[in-house]
C-alpha cells in the first residue's frame, strides 16, 4: 500500500536537467568517438592533428563538468517510478547497466587525462590550461592510450546495448522507456 502511495507521487519523467544532461552528453560522446576514431589515424605532421587532439580533450573535459552536474541532479531529485510492466530481472540488468554506464563515463575521461599527463602533455579546456593530474612518466610507452581507446570501445558497446534495450522495449514490448527521458 505505502510503496504503491509512495510510486504514484512520483515523477513519470526524470526532471528536466537530467533529461538536458543525458541528450547534451549523448551528442558529446558521438563527437568525442568520431573525433577519437579520425585523429588516431591522421599523419603525424597532418595540421588537423594538433586541433583535432584539442577539441576531443575539450570535449572529453566538458563531459567530466556534465557528468559532476548530472550526477549532483541525480542525487537531489525524485526520479521517475520503475517503468511498469518490466520484469523484476529487466528491472535488475537496466540498473546494472546504467551503473557500468557511469563508471565509464568517469573512467575513459580519466584515463585520456592520465595518458595526456604520463606522456608530458597538458590538458586545456578550449584553450584554458587545467591542472597536471598525474605525473610525467618517461619511456611509458603508448599502452596508456591503448587502455583508454579500449576502454572507449567498451563504453560504446555499452551505449550500443543501451540504445537496442530501448529500442526493443519501445518496438517489440511496447513498453516505452523513451517517454521518459523526452
Ligand atoms: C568520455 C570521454 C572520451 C571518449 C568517449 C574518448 C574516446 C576516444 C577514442 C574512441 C579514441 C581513439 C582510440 C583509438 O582508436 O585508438 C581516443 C583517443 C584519445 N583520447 Fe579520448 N575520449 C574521451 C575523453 C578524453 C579526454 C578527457 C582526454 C584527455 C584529456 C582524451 C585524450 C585522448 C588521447 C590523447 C587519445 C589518443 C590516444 C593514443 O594516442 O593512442 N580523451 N579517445
Ligand atoms: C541515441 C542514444 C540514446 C538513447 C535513445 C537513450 C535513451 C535512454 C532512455 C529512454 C533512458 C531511460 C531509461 C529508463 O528509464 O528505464 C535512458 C537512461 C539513461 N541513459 Fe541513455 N540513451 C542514449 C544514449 C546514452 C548515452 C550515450 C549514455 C552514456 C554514455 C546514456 C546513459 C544513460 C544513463 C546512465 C541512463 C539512466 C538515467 C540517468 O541516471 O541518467 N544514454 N537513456
Amino acid at each position: 500500500m505505502t510503496s504503491q502511495t509512495e510510486s504514484l507521487n512520483l515523477p513519470e519523467k526524470y526532471p528536466l536537467a537530467l533529461r538536458i544532461l543525458h541528450w547534451s552528453m549523448a551528442v558529446c560522446f558521438l563527437g568525442l568517438f568520431v573525433i577519437g576514431f579520425i585523429m588516431v589515424d591522421l599523419d603525424k605532421e597532418d595540421t588537423l592533428r594538433p586541433t583535432l587532439f584539442a577539441l576531443h580533450k575539450s570535449f572529453g573535459v566538458l563531459t567530466i563538468i556534465l557528468l559532476a552536474l548530472r550526477i549532483s541532479v541525480r542525487l537531489r531529485e525524485a526520479l521517475p517510478a520503475p517503468q511498469i510492466g518490466l520484469s523484476e530481472q529487466e528491472l535488475h540488468y537496466a540498473a546494472l547497466a546504467h551503473k557500468a554506464l557511469y563508471g565509464l563515463m568517469i573512467i575513459v575521461p580519466l584515463a585520456g587525462w592520465a595518458h595526456s599527463n604520463f606522456h608530458g602533455r597538458d590538458v586545456k579546456f578550449f584553450g584554458i590550461p587545467l591542472p597536471k593530474l598525474f605525473p610525467t612518466l618517461d619511456g611509458i610507452g603508448n599502452w596508456t592510450g591503448d587502455i583508454h581507446g579500449y576502454l572507449a570501445y567498451g563504453l560504446l558497446a555499452l551505449v550500443s546495448l543501451h540504445i537496442a534495450g530501448v529500442i526493443k522495449h519501445r518496438f517489440v514490448d511496447h513498453n516505452d522507456v523513451l517517454r521518459r527521458m523526452l
